[in-house]
């Protein structure tokens, strides 16, 4: 009789250590990863600044590729599916299910890229494959004419390239864009679909933004005789 009761004993203390760890590392599961957030006048900065490590894990992939070079993309060709700089751009290619919004239907292709052979050409990586309404943003290009004239003129792109963003000869350069929907850098600068002026030599560095900033300061040209005039009169008064 007593034998048993141990037994019993023994079981029960077992289960309920079972269901006290089992229930702690259920708890710890359900707990979010605290990212402490450095609030500046600017804004907040660190939800956005793990975009930067989203394709990190296939940047060696992208160091060891070779260059296609029949099939490269150019600047121009970049711009010119966008109404100004940094708008979403129009869909180049028939979209296969009319009614869709795109979700899965164009993720297949532009989640991580790859060559297409009927366009010929290497699909885009969208650096947002979370926003899964793609043609709420994205749309087919219909016409090149306008409904009424305009004189709505393209706002230029920042120049790029050797020395054009780096302050001193093989410093990094600055960001010449924003970051809003931008933080995931090696969509759009490592990989065949990059155009060739901003593919990155170095996509295994990971931490892009360690050594890239972004541009704030747009230099204006100061002149300074009106500067002079304007402090003359001033203190004359
Ligand atoms: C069969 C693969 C495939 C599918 C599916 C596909 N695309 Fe594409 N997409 C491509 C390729 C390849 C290009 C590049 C075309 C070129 O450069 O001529 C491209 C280009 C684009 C571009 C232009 C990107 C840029 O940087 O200019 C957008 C926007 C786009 N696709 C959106 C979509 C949307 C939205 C869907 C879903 C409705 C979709 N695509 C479905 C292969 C695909
Ligand atoms: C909320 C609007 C919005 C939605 C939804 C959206 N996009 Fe975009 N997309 C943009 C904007 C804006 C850009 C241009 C970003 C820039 O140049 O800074 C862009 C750029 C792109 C590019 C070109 C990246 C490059 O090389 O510059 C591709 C490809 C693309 N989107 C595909 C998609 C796909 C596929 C989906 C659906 C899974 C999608 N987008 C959903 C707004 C959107
Ligand atoms: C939506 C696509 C896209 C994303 C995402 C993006 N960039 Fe860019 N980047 C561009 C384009 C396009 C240019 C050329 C200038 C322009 O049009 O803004 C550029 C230019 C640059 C340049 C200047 C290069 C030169 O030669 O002067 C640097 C540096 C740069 N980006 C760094 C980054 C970093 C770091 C990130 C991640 C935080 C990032 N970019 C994210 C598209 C992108
Ligand atoms: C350790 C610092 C450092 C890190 C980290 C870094 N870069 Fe750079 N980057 C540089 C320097 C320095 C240059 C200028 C290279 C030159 O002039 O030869 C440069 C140049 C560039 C250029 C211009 C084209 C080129 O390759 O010369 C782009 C685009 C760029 N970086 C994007 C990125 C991206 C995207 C990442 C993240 C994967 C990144 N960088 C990480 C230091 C860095």
């Amino acid at each position: 009789m007593k034998k048993r009761l141990v037994i019993i004993l023994f079981f029960v203390i077992i289960f309920i250590t079972f269901i006290v760890v089992w229930n702690f590392s259920y708890q710890k599961g359900l707990e979010e990863a605290y990212m402490p957030v450095i609030e500046t006048p600017a804004g907040n900065f660190m939800p956005t600044e793990s975009g930067v490590f989203k394709r990190s894990n296939v940047a060696v992939d992208y160091l060891n590729m070779p260059v296609d070079e029949n099939h490269q993309r150019t600047l121009e060709a970049y711009y010119a599916s966008r109404a100004f700089p940094g708008a979403p751009p129009s869909i180049p290619h028939p979209v296969a299910k009319e009614r869709s919004l795109g979700g899965n239907t164009c993720l297949q292709c532009h989640q991580n890229g790859g060559f297409v052979e009927k366009y010929s050409a290497y699909a885009p990586i969208t650096p947002h494959p979370e926003m899964v309404n793609c043609r709420q943003c994205h749309v087919t290009k219909n016409t090149n004419e306008t409904f009424k004239e305009f004189t709505f003129s393209k706002k230029q792109p920042p120049k790029v390239g050797e020395g054009q963003n780096s302050a001193l000869l093989g410093s990094p350069p600055v960001m010449p864009h924003q970051l809003q929907m931008r933080e995931n850098c090696l969509s759009c600068h490592a990989g065949p679909s990059t155009p060739k002026l901003i593919r990155v030599s170095h996509p295994e560095r990971v931490n892009c933004r360690q050594c890239h900033v972004p541009k704030t300061n747009e230099q204006v040209q100061v002149d300074i005789n009106k500067f002079l005039r304007q402090f003359n009169s001033s203190s004359n008064e």
